[in-house]
């Protein structure tokens, strides 16, 4: 079984990451053969500073190794690595209908949020769908925001081999549905395209900060509580046990127990939980000519994978 999955490096990695997508797919490790990659192609849509991109693809690196991406079992890559994406995203162009890409939320919200968009930022759910077909993936680990992108990969590969025969193997996608949508500070979805996010790498002070502006109602200290819904709560639940939720929401119940005293708590254990992480960062950090390395070595795999489905597709269309 392959299993493929993909982030853009349009900012610091965060906890809605690592629950929603890098988890998971660290666990998926296990059971198949993992294709994890940095979405630098996609993250130009939003052009970002050439340096501070640079920047940010060796900040996935490091969090993403950090978090337990063993390169010896998974093929570990940047997109651009692989330039034959960009060929089979025109092949899968000419077999998606303008309609199919009006119809997706991420472009629509891209709109109404204001933007004035490109014409990748239109078509980037064919670039997502080049990434996950050119592997022959079977297994896609995303989190929610990403499903209907998904759908849209298996509209177009479905729609393709039937045209030219079975060219390529049809994607499932696999979301957890406990942290599919991770919130962020303000209680909107977790985004690195929103200012909300607590990211895993950030040292002490800040996420303390970051923690302590979580958005909740104002009941006064004495105050009972409700814990559900509550923002706190639900980031509180990603780390905590069965009997800390149990004890925390007897807390809230009970009064006397403020917001800033919940988010005392929930900050003790995040800190907690990414100590081993914050280490092996350290070391990666301090080895970049490592790292490097391993994302050379990934490029080479996967664009020699990339080949092989590349000459199936140009002889399908007739290109050869
Ligand atoms: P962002 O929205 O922060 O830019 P990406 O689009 O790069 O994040 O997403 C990378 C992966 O992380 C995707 O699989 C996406 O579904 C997942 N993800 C992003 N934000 C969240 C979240 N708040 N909760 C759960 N999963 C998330
Ligand atoms: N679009 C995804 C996101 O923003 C990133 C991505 C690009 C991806 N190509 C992919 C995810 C292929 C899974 C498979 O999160």
């Amino acid at each position: 079984m392959r299993i493929l999955s993909g982030i853009q490096p349009s900012g610091v990695p965060h906890i809605g990451n690592y629950f929603g997508m890098m988890l998971p797919a660290i666990e998926l490790q296990e059971q198949g053969e993992a294709y994890l990659f940095i979405a630098d192609y996609h993250s130009l849509t939003t052009s970002p500073d050439p340096e501070l991109l640079r920047q940010r693809v060796m900040d996935v690196a490091l969090d993403f190794m950090a978090c337990g991406l063993d390169p010896v079992k998974t093929v570990f890559f940047r997109q651009s690595d692989v330039p034959q994406v960009t060929e089979l995203t025109w092949m899968l162009s000419c077999q998606t209908t303008v309609g199919l890409l009006e119809r997706a939320h991420s472009y629509k919200d891209k709109l109404a949020k204001g933007f004035v968009p490109n014409n990748a930022l239109f078509s980037y759910p064919v670039l997502m769908a080049a990434d996950i077909l050119i592997y022959q993936s079977n297994l896609v680990p995303v989190g929610k925001d990403q499903k209907q992108h998904l759908e849209m990969t298996r509209d177009i590969a479905m729609r393709f081999n039937r045209i030219y025969g079975d060219v390529f193997a049809i994607p499932e996608v696999q979301i957890k549905e406990n942290v599919a949508v991770v919130p962020g500070i303000d209680g909107q979805k977790m985004s690195k395209s929103y200012a909300n996010t607590i990211p895993i790498s950030d040292g002490k002070k800040a996420i303390r900060k970051k923690i302590m502006s979580i958005v909740t109602d104002c009941k006064e200290l004495e105050e009972p509580k409700e814990p559900e819904g509550c923002n706190v709560i639900k980031l509180y639940k990603l780390f905590a046990t069965e009997t800390q939720m149990n004890d925390i929401y007897a807390k809230y119940r009970g009064g006397n127990y403020g917001y800033g005293h919940a988010k005392q708590e929930l900050f003790e254990l995040l800190w907690e939980y990414f100590a081993p992480f914050r280490e092996k960062r350290e070391a990666l950090a301090a080895n970049l000519d490592y790292v490097n390395q391993v994302l050379a070595d990934g490029g080479a795999k996967a664009r020699e994978q990339a080949e092989l489905t590349m000459g199936k597709v140009r002889r399908a269309v007739g290109l050869r």
